[in-house]
């Protein structure tokens, strides 16, 4: 029996922080025995906002270094470039033209995005969904491990597949729809600065999130200076503390300790207590991301042959279903 398989990515925009960490990537790791994982760093969609041409490559590289840092195995997992890999961009035209507009103009992650640019909205940012569900597709996955605000775009991505299976493909199934993966902790990392709202790599206060490679010592102030209440004795589950249901959510899953432990243990601490707790933890779980995240960009020759590796076993894989999708769409085959 082949093991199921596994998708995902993440943009190359920006650094790495503790939502994606936990409400993803965390995920790619655990269990990635279970599954042939592809994993991608999704640079096409990086430019669907305005992008500086000067950094995205080297961004694309630190990205791919810090996900291979936080646990990918290579025995599972292939890690590889979006862009690298032809067939992403092929597929999502081709579902293009399935796929209804008014689904994309649905979409709240583009709703959200738009009226931050203003006059500037490309139709890539419309278009982002279907990119995904071209990622996504392309490899039959079985599951799609994200944090909680990507769960409408694989709503629409297992749309676009069953519209196309209905239209296209009446005689043979051509695409998998896929489940997505997401954790009931950690999906939705909250702003260090408002815990109303998800942390991310687009605010402009960088005081509001707790990037995977900084410094113990900024890591110290960011906790020091984060928006806590006034009640003293720390409680999960109370809906009038948002910031206090986030930081303990923090504090158990990085510390690693069940969640009736942390709550007995905090529940009659003051802020003043609790904060150089979740610092010490904080630190002590991404301390082991660092380092190995500092060997890997000594040797840029290692990281490059991964990444090789991973898109030649990428593309046998979605060259594949890219030929079916064609084939049922009516294509000829060049001679
Ligand atoms: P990106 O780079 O914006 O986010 C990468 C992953 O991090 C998760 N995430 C969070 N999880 C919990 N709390 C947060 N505050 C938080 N912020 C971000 C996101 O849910 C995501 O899983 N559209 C994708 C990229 C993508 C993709 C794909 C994902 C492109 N193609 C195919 C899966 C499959 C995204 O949001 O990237």
């Amino acid at each position: 029996m082949p093991k199921p398989r596994v998708l995902s990515g993440i943009q190359p925009t920006g650094n790495l922080h503790l939502g994606n960490y936990l409400g993803a990537i965390r995920n790619w790791v655990d269990g990635q025995e279970q599954y042939e994982n592809f994993f991608c760093v999704v640079d096409l969609h990086a430019i669907t906002v305005p992008h500086d041409p000067a950094t995205l490559a080297a961004d694309t590289y630190e990205i791919a270094a810090v996900s291979l840092a936080c646990g990918l195995d290579l025995n599972y997992a292939n890690l590889f470039v979006q862009s690298h890999v032809s067939a992403h961009s092929e597929l999502a035209w081709l579902l293009n033209c399935i796929t209804p507009l008014n689904w994309l103009q649905d979409m709240i992650q583009f709703k959200e995005k738009a009226i931050k640019q203003g006059e500037n909205v490309s139709t890539g940012l419309l278009d982002y969904p279907v990119l995904m569900a071209a990622d996504i597709l392309l490899y039959q996955a079985d599951k799609v491990p994200v944090g909680e605000d990507q769960k409408q775009h694989l709503e629409l991505t297992r749309d676009i597949a069953a519209r196309f299976n209905h239209q296209f493909g009446k005689k043979k199934r051509v695409l998998k729809l896929p489940d997505p993966l997401i954790r009931a902790e950690g999906a939705r990392v909250m702003s260090l600065t408002d815990g109303t709202r998800k942390m991310s790599k687009s605010d402009p206060s960088e005081q509001s999130r707790i990037n995977l490679l900084d410094s113990p010592d900024t890591i110290a102030k960011k906790i020091k200076r984060c928006k806590t209440d006034l009640v003293q004795g720390l409680e999960f589950g109370n809906p009038d503390r948002p910031e206090c249901e986030n930081l303990l959510t923090l504090y158990q899953l990085l510390s690693g300790k069940p969640k009736d432990v942390v709550a007995a243990e905090c529940r009659e601490m003051s802020w003043g207590t609790f904060k150089p707790l979740l610092t010490e933890a904080t630190i002590a779980a991404l301390q082991p991301i660092q380092d190995k995240y500092q060997a890997i960009v000594a040797d840029k020759g290692y990281l490059e042959s991964v990444l090789k590796q991973g898109r030649e076993k990428a593309e046998a894989v979605a060259n594949e279903t890219l030929s079916q999708v064609k084939a049922a769409l009516g294509y000829s085959v060049p001679l």
